[in-house]
Parts: C-alpha cells; structure tokens; sequence
C-alpha cells in the first residue's frame, strides 16, 4: 500500500481533498475513483479521451514520472483548468512503490 495526498484548490471548499492508502499496479485515476475522491471525474474511464482525471503533479516525484504520451499531450490541451507545466492526466500515472507519498493539487474544475 502506499499514500497518496490530494489538495484541494485554494478557492474550494467542497472538501476534495485528503489522503487515500492503495495498492500499486493500477492508475492514479482509479485509486482516486475507487476511493471516491471528488474532484477526479474520469468520464471516459481511462481511455484517454476526456481529460477529467487532470492533476497537477507536485515534486519530488513530477520529475520521476515517464513523460507523458503523445496521446497524453494531445488531451492536455483539452483540461477544463489551466495547464501547468506539471500538469498530467492521473489516468496515464501507474502507480508504483516509489509513487509512496505523492502529492497531486487538484485543478480547479474538470468540466
Ligand atoms: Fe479520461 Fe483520463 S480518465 S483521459
């Protein structure tokens, strides 16, 4: 199991943020879609058509992540909130041991 942290952006106050425990081996979306945290859509569920599982990835662990697909970069100019230079769709992270601890800001919208 290892910990992953979500933040919630600054002008919310729905309570979309927290910290859930999974497993490894599956995407960053689908841990947050089983633990029901809000602020992660993920309308095509991880075909990489929608771009509603955006997150902004926090250092040290942006920089370790493969870089993202072009397919990835092509749906990132389609994210509802701003893009950020460590902008990723959570859809396209495999979560693995050295994932423990990450630290995603959740965008503002996904729609
Ligand atoms: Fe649709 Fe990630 S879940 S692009």
């Amino acid at each position: 199991m290892i910990a992953i942290h979500f933040v919630a952006p600054s002008e919310d106050s729905s309570g979309s943020e927290g910290t859930i425990h999974c497993k490894t081996g599956q995407s960053l979306m689908q841990a947050a879609v089983a633990a029901n945290m809000a602020g992660i859509e993920a309308d095509c569920g991880g075909l990489l058509t929608c771009a509603t599982c955006h997150v902004y990835v926090r250092e040290p662990h942006a920089s370790q992540l493969p870089p993202p697909s072009a397919d990835e970069l092509g749906m990132l100019a389609f994210t509802a909130a701003e893009r950020r230079p460590n902008s990723r769709l959570s859809c396209q992270i495999d979560l693995t041991q050295a994932l423990d601890g990450l630290t995603v800001d959740l965008p503002a919208s996904q729609h």
